[in-house]
């Protein structure tokens, strides 16, 4: 049985991501969605087929191993992880991987609090346009410790 999987943030990337990892991460359990605006998510899971829609962050991450977000900014970014580790979620074990663009000195510092509550942390990056992300073309860039790293590298080549 792989991991489960759950991805926050269904922007322009967030949905040309998703549908590859639905397509060709062979994930062995439905993906988990999670977006702001549940209606968004709701919309995108219907169009998938085969996910669940979480109502909150926290069912979101309750339910998975590997959490995955693509987030406008790093307000967003910040929001999202103060709701969760404010929870009372138990994040031991679970990996973070966050594709938003924020400054690095942000994500060190999301990657710290994850990290000091059990989690585990890798940023990365990505670089191309949704049409590139639709055409499996885009350049991540995952960052943190080599295990972290390698629990995500699954989902990247040829997805
Ligand atoms: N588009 C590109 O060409 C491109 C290329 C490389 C990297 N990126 C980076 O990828 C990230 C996402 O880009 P995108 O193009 O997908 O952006 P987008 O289409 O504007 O989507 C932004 C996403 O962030 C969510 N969001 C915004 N503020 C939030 C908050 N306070 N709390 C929770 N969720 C919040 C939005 O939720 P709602 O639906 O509720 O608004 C939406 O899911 C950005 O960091 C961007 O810099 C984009």
């Amino acid at each position: 049985m792989g991991p489960r999987m759950a991805f926050m943030g269904l922007g322009e990337m967030g949905k040309a991501m998703t549908r590859n990892l639905h397509r060709d991460g062979n994930l062995t359990s439905p993906l988990t969605l999670w977006n702001r605006t549940k209606s968004t998510a709701d919309a995108h899971g219907a169009d998938l087929g085969d996910c669940k829609v979480a109502e909150t962050v926290q069912e979101a991450v309750e339910n998975s191993d590997i959490v995955w977000s693509c987030l406008q900014d790093q307000s967003a970014v910040e929001q999202v992880f103060d709701s969760i580790l404010a929870a009372n979620v138990d994040i031991t074990g679970k990996l973070f991987v966050d594709s938003s663009t924020i400054a690095p000195e942000w994500s060190n510092a999301t990657a710290k609090r994850v990290i000091e509550a059990g989690g585990e942390f890798v940023s990365m990056p990505v670089m191309g346009e949704p049409v590139v992300a639709a055409a499996k073309k885009l350049i991540c860039i995952p960052s943190g410790k080599p295990e972290s790293v390698d629990r995500i590298r699954p989902y990247l080549e040829g997805v």
